[in-house]
């Protein structure tokens, strides 16, 4: 097996995440047996694939004796949730920039309430401070916005780190890596050998990991991110850039083709952190069918997505293939009234 010397890392996350078959809904299905990687259990609080990224992003930054973290993500962003509590557990300031998010009417509706939901709510109660600019500004302004809290801070005698959005840049990149290590003991041990690594792509760095990873580990599978939002162009050149400056960074002569770099963008639907009913249909199947709860950002997407091509026929011949469950409940939390008119009946007697 490949040897890797890797930076160095806080063991923040609860490690190795389970492998585990999901039985019913892949004979149900009829096609390859669907694996599921449960990095949606790194940690309870702090669940998904943003806590494997900050292992390595948190490490650099308190080697540079750095005492703030500053970064940014949608108003519900698992990354940003994960950043305001591994702050709190490190004891480190945390400041986030979230982009404000009109999911739909309902949605809107909900944000008039006083109490922040999901993800944000646990940004608060971590103490996080939280800067909210709406869509636009956040689009237009957002290297500003990092420049403006960056000397805030440096005022202050604090010294921040910035830290990019979803933690996806050529640090980030590790916690992926150190993922294709943990599978491939997982596929010895269960004895499979998957064509397909399977997952939801948002700012790419999960991907870059998984990919440089799997060539690495020479795992022999294709990994195949589905986007949740922008395109199959936009995520190589992510990915890509992603990989460079991991390879430049730590000096490193691995060579990443980008045709290896696989993304699937039928399945964004109305946009980022939007989902159509059958994505909604598809996260309630996989609860109901496997006790295994998605999102509607990210993996429940990504899933509908994984479920369609099973349909089409597009993993034929593969008689396994893994779906990296990258966490997101909280998300799922601050989207329940889309879900709502399912839960009325009452079935007592
Ligand atoms: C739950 C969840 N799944 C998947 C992703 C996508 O990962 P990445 O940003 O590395 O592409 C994210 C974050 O964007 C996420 O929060």
């Amino acid at each position: 097996m490949q040897t890797i010397d890797y930076p160095p890392r806080l063991e923040l996350a609860r490690l190795p995440t389970p492998l585990q078959p999901l039985q019913r809904l892949s004979q149900e299905l009829g096609g390859p047996k669907i694996w599921l990687k449960r990095d949606d259990l790194t940690d309870c609080a702090v669940s998904g694939n943003k806590i494997r990224k900050l292992e390595f992003t948190l490490a650099r930054a308190m080697e540079q004796g750095c005492d703030t973290l500053v970064t940014c993500g949608g108003e519900q962003s698992n990354h940003c949730r994960a950043t305001a509590i591994l702050g709190a557990r490190l004891g480190l300031k945390v400041h986030l920039i979230l982009r404000r998010e009109r999911v739909d009417a309902s949605a809107a509706a909900e944000g008039a309430a006083q109490c922040p939901d999901g993800n944000l709510f646990l940004d608060y109660l971590c103490g996080a401070h939280v800067s909210i600019y709406d869509k636009p500004e956040y689009q237009h302004r957002l290297p500003e916005l990092f420049e403006h809290w960056a000397a805030h801070y440096n005022r202050q005698g604090c010294r921040p780190y910035l830290i990019p959005t979803g933690a996806s840049d050529g640090t980030g990149v590790w916690g992926y890596v150190a993922c294709a290590e943990e599978l491939s003991k997982d596929f010895q041990r269960v004895g499979i050998d998957p064509a397909y690594i399977v997952h939801a792509t948002g700012s790419g760095g999960t991907q870059a990991g998984l990919t440089a990873g799997s060539q690495l580990f020479r795992l022999g599978a294709s990994v195949l991110g589905i986007a949740v939002c922008d395109n199959a162009d936009y995520f190589s050149r992510k990915v890509a850039e992603d990989l460079r400056q991991w390879r430049e960074s730590y000096g490193l002569s691995v060579d990443i083709t980008e045709s290896n770099i696989l993304v699937d963008d039928r399945y964004v639907g109305p946009g980022y952190a939007q989902a159509d009913a059958a994505v909604y249909q598809t996260i309630r199947q996989v609860a109901a069918s496997e006790g295994v709860v998605l999102d509607p950002v990210y993996t429940g997407k990504a899933f509908y997505g994984m479920i369609d091509r099973i349909k089409r026929g597009e993993f034929a011949g593969a008689p396994d293939i893994v779906f990296v469950h990258t966490g997101g409940i909280f998300g799922l939390l601050a989207q329940r009234s889309r879900m709502s008119e399912w839960f009325t009946k009452d079935e007592a007697i």
